[in-house]
């Protein structure tokens, strides 16, 4: 044969054996059915056990684990009734090549297992080398920094470090599939209602609505700044104006604003916008996508989307995400206990309670302890007041010096209360009231076991208020963002000055409390929205500087359109069953904000500040 010929079967064996012949199978797939195949397997050390002439080897890839059994051959010497000297070398030899996290190669035949282990999906199998040669090491691994394995002995910090090996781990990696599954979900789901993806821009403009902007400096126009977007909110309106008519995106958003378990610097976002629809239409086809991705990816059938107005969501749940998997709505007392000498009650804007059933029996110290919850610098509850219904009909409560068996009978029955349950109630202020009671029936929700992850509360909060008044600041600001329109019917509020009364056409999906997604119609009349801007306290030409190119897109026909952008973490996270996002998130930051795996953000040379034009002042 030509020597070129044989050079390139050469060069093909060495191509395609690497591509495919490294491994035959994977670590998780090999059963019954294959006993007797030759194979081969890639993967990790998990474990090692030496037990008399057999080596076992756990063998891990993404995929699982398998047995591997090297039995290493003439070992024993029965002259002298002890291993022989070969297989002691041979045995250290073996145990050179198996170290922690060491990677392998290893071919072997398929063997049944004489005992099968159950919690293995490849538990009736084991693969036998023929001989210590058969086990390749790949590449060695120094001893890694924690234990990789669901329970491991790695804190927060060392496994974010580490993250890349925290990522080994079964727990972790099946969040980001169960992520990838969310994501392809949504994809198809998106598609066959006709939506295509396009992609925005990452460098933008900053706006001084919302969060703070992450900011990047521009070399080429020196002392200007790009903004990393909040979301692509301008953009997917534009893309409006253009005729897009049903566009989303699984994009990267980013908000410089404090952290949270379920809030971080960078987040993802479905992303949508439709033309030519009302609200109705919205919330049609997005509790579609719930339903869709609830059964898809959970296999769960959601039965029903309620929804409640924002009022409704502040008057009996203190909260504009009311976690609704147990009921312990809010009952308001103020009425009823004024006038009898508790001067607390009397001089409350709002009195309010909530029932938790079957918590009579709360002792001292369980009682104190609820006292101690509300009282803490972030609720802010000065006390708290209980009632305990006795089992024999018989009431106690804290504040019995000024209330009769029958007043707290009165209470009970507002509180739609029966013997066993315990009324806590908290009174002040209006506003702040409320949200300290949200906190108590979020903590009583836990301490009650009503919270379970596995079951699943979605409902829409709707009509939410258009403009908040921030009293510090003495000005108005979007409650969701400056292109969200007001309700018509409310619009005469405008002329009144009753802005606070303006509600608009906003929606948030919430689930266990959560929210997930939120969005609004928006307005597409620039008169409107130049009266918006007014609103907010932009002057013309602020308006005009900061969003201009969206007020003049608008005098180019722009449809009437609206839309909507989930938490695509937090979505993922809830379906996970997890509290936080982080688990999510395959490189996420850390609560100051950094990646202390690649130590970011970090300093910059003093080449490149100058290139930026950019004087870092350090003396702050
Ligand atoms: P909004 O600001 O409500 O709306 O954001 C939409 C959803 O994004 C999620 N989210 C976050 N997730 C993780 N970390 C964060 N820091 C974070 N901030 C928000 C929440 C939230 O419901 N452009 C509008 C949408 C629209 O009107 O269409 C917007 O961004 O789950």
């Amino acid at each position: 044969m030509h020597p070129s010929i044989i050079e390139g079967i050469i060069e093909f064996e060495r191509r395609y054996y690497r591509k495919f012949m490294l491994r035959t199978h994977t670590c998780g797939e090999l059963r019954i059915e294959h006993i007797d195949k030759k194979v081969k397997l890639c993967g990790w050390v998990q474990t090692v056990r030496d037990i008399g002439p057999f080596v076992f080897v756990d063998l891990r890839d993404r995929y699982g684990i398998t047995q591997i059994r090297v039995a290493i051959k003439d070992s024993f010497d029965t002259n002298t009734e002890n291993y022989t000297e070969d297989f002691k070398s041979k045995k250290k030899e073996l145990l050179n090549k198996l170290g922690r996290e060491y990677v392998l190669q290893i071919e072997g035949i398929v063997e049944k297992r004489t005992e099968s282990n159950p919690n293995l999906d490849t538990g009736e199998i084991e693969i036998i080398p023929n001989s210590i040669d058969d086990i390749i090491v790949l590449n060695k691994s120094e001893v890694p920094p924690f234990k990789i394995e669901d329970n491991t002995d790695g804190g927060d910090e060392l496994r974010m470090k580490y993250r890349y090996l925290d990522l080994r781990r079964n727990v972790v990696r099946e969040n980001l599939m169960l992520r990838h599954k969310m994501a392809k979900a949504t994809r198809q789901y998106l598609d066959d209602q006709n939506f295509i993806e396009v992609e925005t821009p990452v460098l933008i403009k900053s706006t001084p609505e919302g969060a703070r902007d992450f900011v990047v400096p521009s070399r080429m126009n020196e002392g200007q700044f790009y903004a990393l977007p909040q979301s692509p909110q301008t953009f997917k309106q534009l893309l409006m104006v253009s005729g897009f008519d049903r566009y989303y995106q699984i994009v990267k958003c980013f908000r410089d604003e404090d952290l949270r378990a379920d809030r971080q610097p960078e987040f993802t976002q479905i992303d949508c916008e439709m033309s030519f629809i009302e609200q109705e239409d919205i919330l049609n086809t997005f509790e579609g996508l719930v339903h869709h991705l609830f059964k898809t990816v959970k296999g769960i059938e959601i039965t029903s989307l309620p929804r409640m107005t924002y009022a409704d969501a502040m008057k009996f749940y203190g909260s504009d995400k009311p976690d609704t998997r147990f009921e312990m709505k809010f009952v308001e007392l103020t009425d009823i206990v004024k006038n009898k000498g508790f001067q607390v009650f009397d001089s409350a804007e709002l009195v309010v309670g909530i029932c938790a059933k079957g918590a009579s029996e709360y002792t001292r110290k369980q009682l104190d302890e609820l006292t101690d919850f509300v009282k803490r610098p972030q609720i802010g509850a000065k006390g708290l007041v209980y009632v305990q219904c006795k089992t024999d009909g018989t009431f106690k409560s804290s504040v019995d010096k000024f209330y009769s068996q029958e007043d707290l009978k009165a209470w009970a029955t507002a509180m739609n209360a029966e013997a066993g349950d315990l009324l806590l109630v908290l009174s002040g202020d209006e506003h702040k009231t409320r949200k300290q009671l949200n906190e108590l029936r979020l903590e009583m929700g836990t301490r009650l076991g009503l919270r379970d992850k596995n079951t699943f509360s979605c409902l829409w909060v709707l009509d939410f208020p258009l403009l908040e008044f921030d009293e510090e600041q003495n000005r108005w600001f979007a409650m969701h963002h400056p292109f969200t329109s007001p309700k018509p019917e409310d619009l005469h509020y405008l002329e009144t000055g009753d802005l606070g009364k303006i509600r608009a056409n906003a929606y948030d999906m919430v689930i266990n409390g959560v929210e997930v997604g939120g969005g609004s119609i928006r307005i597409f009349d620039k008169t409107l929205q130049a009266k918006m801007f007014e609103i907010l306290g932009f002057t013309a030409e602020q308006a005009e500087a900061q969003f201009g190119f969206l007020m003049n897109a608008f005098k180019y026909g722009a449809p009437p359109h609206g839309g909507i952008a989930f938490g695509f973490d937090r979505l993922c996270s809830l379906f996970g069953g997890a509290d936080s996002i982080r688990d999510f998130i395959a490189f996420p930051k850390n609560n100051s904000g950094r990646d202390v795996m690649i130590d970011s953000p970090s300093e910059i040379s003093e080449e490149q500040l100058k290139e930026l034009s950019i004087l870092v002042n350090m003396k702050k």
